[in-house]
C-alpha cells in the first residue's frame, strides 16, 4: 500500500503542470516513509488513508528541504541534497510548492485532519527555529532540548498517528500518544547515532551534530559529568570542525562516563511506554514498528 501512497504523491505532483517542479521531485530521495507506514498500520487503506499519507510525507520532505538550507547541508540521505546541487532558491521554493500544495489537498480530504496536520507544521516550525537559537551556544538545558524535539520532530508523528486514528474511529488520545514517544524516542536515537555510527552508513559525517552547534543529549549528560577543565575543553569544540583526535577524546569521555547509555535508556522507557500502549489495545503490528526504532542503525 505504500506504492499507493508513492503513486499519490507523483499524481499530486504532475498535477502542477511544471517540468521544473517535476524534475526535482525525482532528484529528492525518497527516505523511509515511516509517517505513511504509520498511519497504514493505525487506518487501513482507502482512499482518504492515502491522500492523508501523501499530503504528509510532502509537508515532511518541504520540511527537510528548508531544513537542509537553514543547515547548509551538502548531503541529504547519502546523496547530494538540492540546495548544494540547485542553490538555496530552488531548495525553498520547493518546499514550499510541495508544503502548499499539500494543504490544498488537505482541505479536501477533512477539516478536522487538516487541523491536526496544520498545527503541527506550526509546532515544527517553531521546533526548527528553537533549534537554531539553541544551536547559536554551547547549553545544557535540557528541558529546551526535548521541547524543541517535539516540536521538530515529534508533532509531525503524533498529528500522523493521530489523523490516521481520526480517519479510522480509533481513540485519538491513545494513538496521538503513541506518536509522539515514537517520534520523541527517534529522534533522540538519531542523535545517538550521529555520535556511535561512522560516516558511511550514517550518510553524513560522524559527530555532524556538534560541529553544526547542536548541543544533543548525549553533550548535555557529558558536560554534567566532566570536570572543570574539560568541561571547558568540551565547550571549546562546539561549533567547529572536529579533528580525528578531538572526536577521538569525545567519544572515549562519552564512553567513560556512559553517557550514551544513559541517553539511550531514556529512548527505550518511551519506546517501551509505546509498546506498552499498543499491545493493550491490541496493535502488534504498531508495537513492532516501536521496537524496530530501538534496533535501527540509520
Ligand atoms: C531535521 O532536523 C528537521 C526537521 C525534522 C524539521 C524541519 C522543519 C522546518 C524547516 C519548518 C517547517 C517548514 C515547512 C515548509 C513544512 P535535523 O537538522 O536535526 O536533522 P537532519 O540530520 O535530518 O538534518
Ligand atoms: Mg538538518
Amino acid at each position: 500500500m505504500i506504492n499507493a501512497v508513492e503513486r499519490k504523491i507523483e499524481q499530486y505532483v504532475s498535477e502542477l503542470d511544471d517540468a521544473h517542479v517535476s524534475s526535482l521531485y525525482k532528484k529528492l530521495p525518497r527516505g523511509k516513509r515511516l509517517r505513511s507506514k504509520l498511519i497504514l498500520k493505525i487506518a487501513g487503506s482507502n482512499l482518504k488513508v492515502v491522500k492523508t499519507s501523501a499530503t504528509i510525507e510532502m509537508i515532511h520532505a518541504a520540511s527537510l528541504l528548508h531544513d537542509d538550507v537553514i543547515d547548509e547541508a551538502n548531503t541529504r540521505r547519502g546523496k547530494i541534497s538540492i540546495n548544494a546541487s540547485h542553490g538555496n532558491k530552488s531548495a525553498i521554493m520547493m518546499g514550499d510548492i510541495l508544503y502548499s500544495k499539500a494543504f490544498f489537498e488537505l482541505n479536501s480530504i477533512s477539516s478536522e485532519i487538516a487541523k491536526v496536520v496544520s498545527n503541527s507544521v506550526v509546532q515544527l516550525s517553531l521546533g526548527e527555529l528553537a533549534d537554531v537559537a539553541l544551536s547559536k551556544s554551547f547549553h545544557t538545558n535540557k528541558e529546551a532540548y526535548l521541547r524543541m524535539l517535539y516540536q521538530k520532530t515529534a508533532s509531525l508523528m503524533e498529528a500522523s498517528a493521530e489523523s490516521a486514528a481520526i480517519l479510522a474511529g480509533k481513540d485519538r488520545v491513545a494513538y496521538r500518544d503513541y506518536g509522539r514517544k515514537l517520534g520523541m524516542a527517534f529522534q533522540m536515537i538519531d542523535d545517538i547515532l550521529d555520535i556511535v555510527s561512522d560516516e558511511k552508513t550514517l550518510g553524513k559525517p560522524a559527530l555532524h551534530d556538534f560541529e553544526e552547534g547542536k548541543v544533543t543529549l548525549p553533550y548535555i549528560y557529558l558536560y554534567e559529568a566532566l570536570q572543570e577543565e574539560e568541561k571547558q575543553y568540551l565547550v571549546s569544540l562546539h561549533r567547529k570542525k572536529i579533528t580525528q583526535n578531538e572526536a577521538k577524546w569525545i567519544k572515549v569521555a562519552m564512553k567513560k562516563y556512559n553517557v550514551i547509555e544513559k541517553a539511550s535508556l531514556e529512548a527505550k522507557e518511551l519506546i517501551g511506554e509505546a509498546i506498552a500502549s499498543m499491545e493493550r489495545l491490541g496493535e502488534y503490528d504498531l508495537s513492532k514498528i516501536a521496537k524496530s526504532m530501538i534496533e535501527r542503525e540509520f
